[in-house]
């Protein structure tokens, strides 16, 4: 059976063409780019055509790229280096309550050593609204910082509109763009961004390495402290290949970045509509349409993200409940809650990444088989409340019983087995709740003849 890999927000498969031209810097042309000699200097010559490359895709000088170990320490790295660089200015940053946790925990790390952070809400699609960015800012701000598009639900932000906002206040702007880079245009002067952080494996590329964009005259300062590899920027002996790998990858998306988009486009639409049209009660979580060509959100009521993906790995279908980052975790999504979604269809979500490996077949598959595991997993579910519901009628009878012992000072329970009831509704057989009010009725009468002094 074919395998479906729809989890392409999580990693990509390294392209054939990224993982041949690496192959080198594991063997011949394994030198030190540090060093003088022809190795070194070979390897330092392959670093640099890569930071062209990635510069091209973003519309940056190659100057303004640092290689980093991927998106999570490029957002470190934005956010630390700028509130640190920035101290005597202000202690304020801005950012939103949907980001990668690489964003909300630096954020949060950064509070507990006096820094204040705003985190701002977004409304029913995932949008935060540039208006309240505005109305954020103090005279301590010193950083905004909001994604490019969320990981989760895919709705791409309104970074254009926020960065006026941020150069008129003269605040620097920060986007995560792991999710965007090689999916739909991320220039930084469109966008209008002083830093924009990178990661190779959601485009095809290696995992492992990433970068950050970071605009000429930015006060940032390193973090990552040695040597003086990265223009003293990020210290430690490059990725090499990596970075190579890298290269390659911005190229090939610059060059298939908007065919795909339109491709995968027209398959999720065509994903969404045939769940849509075969399951009930199904939402699709995110924006409608400021969204990214390759992922959808669908909250399922009445069943749990979890249980729908085991059903689908066993169909060789593979999908995700939300962030790869935090999967695992029991708690609902961050970012589920954020837009306003109950608890229970924040656990009911299921994301559908799509990529370039993705066929109209898999899609056909999954809208044949997703319909049948959902009702499968609604008749199970049925069966279990069903048993919940008479368990907790009965646990309320019982409850009852024992008030009428208290108030009427007569022992009836252990009399007429109460407990009994507890048991048959533990079973799930739906009986205990009959034979508990049957219980109860029969013991309201005993009293009542006891107290009458029909029965001794
Ligand atoms: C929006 C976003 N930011 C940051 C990251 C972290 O990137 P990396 O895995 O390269 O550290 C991810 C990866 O899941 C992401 O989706």
């Amino acid at each position: 059976m074919r395998r479906i890999y729809l989890d392409y927000a999580a990693t990509t498969p390294t392209h054939p063409d990224v993982a041949k031209a690496i192959r080198p810097y594991f063997s011949k042309a394994f030198g030190n780019p540090s060093s003088m000699h022809s190795f070194g200097q070979e390897a330092r010559i392959a670093i640099e055509e890569a930071r062209d490359k990635v510069a091209s895709l973003i519309g940056a000088n190659s100057e303004e790229i640092v290689f980093t170990s991927g998106g999570t320490e490029a957002d470190n790295f934005a956010i630390k280096g700028i509130a640190y660089a920035n101290e005597g200015k202000g202690s304020h940053i801005i950012t939103s309550s949907i980001e990668h946790h690489a964003v909300l925990e630096t954020c949060k790390f950064l509070e507990s050593r006096g820094f204040k952070v705003t985190y701002l809400p977004v409304d029913e699609y995932g949008l935060v609204d540039p208006q309240d960015v505005k109305r954020a800012i103090t005279d301590k701000t010193i950083l905004i910082s909001v994604m490019h598009a969320n990981n989760e639900v895919g709705t791409i932000e309104q970074i254009t509109e926020i960065s006026q906002i941020a150069r008129e206040a003269d605040i620097y702007l920060h986007t995560d763009a792991a999710q965007t880079l090689g999916h739909i245009p991320s220039k930084v002067n469109d966008l209008g961004v002083d830093l924009l952080a990178m990661s190779a494996h959601k485009l095809g590329g290696p995992k492992g390495v990433g970068a950050l964009y970071i605009r000429k005259g930015t006060n940032i300062i390193s973090f990552i402290h040695g040597g003086e590899q990265e223009k003293r920027r990020r210290a430690s002996t490059e990725n090499v290949s990596g970075i190579v790998g890298f290269g390659v990858a911005t190229q090939i998306a610059q060059r298939v970045m908007e065919g795909e988009a339109h491709r995968q486009n027209a398959l999720r639409d065509k994903l969404l509509k045939g769940l849509t049209e075969h399951i009930e009660h199904i939402h699709l979580n995110g924006h409608p349409s400021r969204r990214l060509p390759n992922s959808i959100n669908i909250s399922i009521d009445d069943v749990e993200g979890e249980a729908i993906l085991l059903n689908l790995n066993m169909e060789s279908i593979y999908a995700s409940t939300g962030s790869a980052c935090s999967s695992g975790s029991s708690e609902p999504s961050h970012v589920l809650l954020a837009l306003g979604r109950s608890k229970d269809q924040a656990r009911s979500s299921i994301r559908f990444s799509l990529g370039r490996e993705t066929a109209a077949q898999d899609i056909d598959r999954v809208i044949a088989v997703l319909p049948k595991v959902v009702a499968s997993l609604r008749a199970k579910e049925q069966i279990s409340l069903r048993s919940k519901l008479s368990l907790n009628g009965a646990v309320k009878l019982r409850n009852d019983i024992r008030k009428y012992e208290e108030e009427n000072h007569t022992p009836l329970l252990c009399r007429l087995g109460g407990l009994r009831c507890l048991t048959c509704a533990a079973s799930g057989m739906g009986s205990g709740c009959t034979l508990a009010k049957w219980q109860l009725s029969k013991a309201r009468e005993i009293a009542e003849k006891r107290a009458n002094g029909q029965v001794c």
